[in-house]
């Protein structure tokens, strides 16, 4: 287990620091990964209501972890776990594509036997002048990985054909797909080609703010009047365009064979690609942007009140983030502005805030566990927002100098021009910093949640390279302790 710590240093520079990897001894159950998160929280000093938010993958251990901590943080759910929750959720209800893919699949395998690739490799440099590049070997966790080999089948359909159908007389047709396959694979990749894109940039090495999570969600969503459509790929990097342009090479250089435009997309084919962001974007949803639960149903009560909370703190970062501010909804613009001044009021209100804090938190646990309530809660909290909505409108409260100045700075905020695509958003606030102030706290709390616990979990490939056979003698402590270095290494003084 590891715990990552993101902070803005009085410079709005944003520092990464590992404050924690530890060998977990016991089982991880959600006690225990409590127990280890308020040691660490314990050890660094830091209280709280400092925590912005947990970023974690979608374990339920981790989740419940969270929920019983005294002061529960806000808990986001890593974007990259759910993208892959939803990507693979759509490859067993499209009809058609498990079946291509087993296809590709198995034209992989039979192809990269040792004497059929180099059949192939010499049939391919003598009828078309060039070496085909090899198969990706399949990985059963990480579904990009079909999205390559259908990349690469479909890629090299026409050779593959070509070879297949002179090779031994023929006698291993059945061996990659047909054309109707391809079809279909075809749609598949075109579908997935962007979202794939998508993740790995929200799981990048270089933060990425959770800001993205909602315009992406939207991107993804056919329902949505900021949906990509048949341009997914170009709006959503057009979106992205600040963080693409490294990316941009390797888009391009794609998969080599022969552009194979005489196999057209069915006409089922053709409404895959819509269907695949639907049913992707059904996962996203669920986690982030959740419809109302039927009155009956308990389970989904809870989960819907899991998710509207991420969904509230998501509407609140991308507000801030002034990139992003206007490819969100007005109704999440809303919410977050009703929010947020609610917040600014309640931390200007006289002390005994941490305890009102623990009671509020509180209640909502109660709502979470007796389900039946949390439907009445979800109404109540509704209701609650929509008359803050009216009364911030109003300005009807003369007496709050807080929410005045916030009324104030938001009508600031929302009248200057969205920031550059480009720009960095912590510098963005920093500038105006002094005609914000209040926002640019927000901003600080908001900005800094990264939508991906991804780059924590790299430190397990760190500890691959420490735990490494030649250290057979390393104690568990020790390799902790090494780890914990290699993690933080550019915080360390040199030796000199
Ligand atoms: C895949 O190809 C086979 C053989 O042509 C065909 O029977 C099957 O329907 C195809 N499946 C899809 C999903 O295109």
């Amino acid at each position: 287990m590891s715990l990552t710590a993101l902070f803005l240093d009085e410079f709005w520079s944003l520092v990464e620091v590992t404050l924690c990897c530890k060998m977990m001894t016991e089982d991880h159950s959600g006690q225990y990964i409590k127990q280890v998160f308020n040691e660490m929280m314990e050890e660094w000093g830091i209280p709280p209501h400092k925590v912005s938010a947990v970023t974690s993958d979608n374990g339920e251990n981790i989740r419940l972890a969270l929920e019983l901590l005294d002061n529960p943080p806000n808990h986001m759910r890593c974007f990259g776990h759910t993208i892959n929750n939803g990507v693979s959720g759509v490859i067993s209800t499209c009809q058609g594509l498990q079946e291509s893919l087993a296809k590709a699949h198995s034209a992989r395998s039979w192809l990269s036997s040792d004497k059929v690739w180099r059949a192939y490799v010499k049939y391919v440099l003598e009828m078309h002048n060039k070496t085909p590049k090899m198969l990706p070997s399949p990985c059963k966790t990480r579904w990009w990985v079909d999205l390559h080999i259908a990349e690469a089948v479909v890629g090299q359909y026409r050779w593959m054909w070509g070879f297949v159908t002179s090779y031994r007389l023929g006698k291993f047709l059945g061996e990659i797909p047909s054309r109707e396959n391809i079809s279909v694979l075809k749609a598949y990749v075109k579908a997935l080609k962007p979202v794939e894109k998508i993740s790995s940039l929200l799981c990048a090495e270089r933060y990425v703010t959770c800001s993205m999570v909602l315009p992406m969600t939207y991107i993804l969503d056919p329902e949505s009047s900021f949906y990509g459509g048949e341009d997914l790929a170009l709006n959503a990097f057009t979106t992205l365009q600040w963080v693409t342009e490294e990316n941009e090479e390797e888009m391009d250089q794609g998969q080599e064979g022969e552009d194979d435009d005489d196999i057209p997309l069915s006409d089922y084919a053709a409404l895959q690609p819509k269907a695949i962001h639907r049913a992707i974007s059904e996962k996203l949803k669920k986690r982030y942007n959740p419809p109302l639960p039927p009155d009956d149903d308990t389970r989904a009560a809870i989960e819907f009140e899991r998710a509207a909370a991420c969904n509230t703190v998501l509407c609140r970062v991308s507000f801030l983030d002034p990139r992003f501010r206007s490819q969100i909804l007005e109704a999440d613009c809303t919410l977050a502005k009703t929010g947020l001044m609610e917040e600014t009021v309640d931390s200007a209100a006289p002390p005994n805030r941490a305890e009102n804090r623990g009671t509020t938190q509180q209640n909502q646990n109660t709502a979470v566990l007796s389900a039946a309530s949390a439907v009445m809660s979800l109404f109540k909290r509704r209701r609650q927002e929509h008359q803050g909505q009216q009364e911030a409108a109003i300005e009807s409260d003369p007496k709050d100098a807080a929410k005045k100045a916030f009324a104030k700075e938001l009508l600031l905020y929302e009248g200057l021009p969205d920031a550059e695509l480009t720009e960095d958003p912590f510098k963005w606030w920093q500038g105006h910093s002094g005609s914000l102030p209040l926002l640019s706290r927000l901003a600080r709390k908001y900005l800094i949640i990264p939508a991906s616990s991804v780059p924590s979990e790299r430190l397990f490939s760190t500890g691959g390279n420490v735990i490494i056979d030649t250290r057979t003698s390393l104690t568990g402590l020790n390799a902790e302790m090494l780890i914990f270095i290699s993690q933080n290494q550019a915080h360390c003084p040199l030796p000199v």
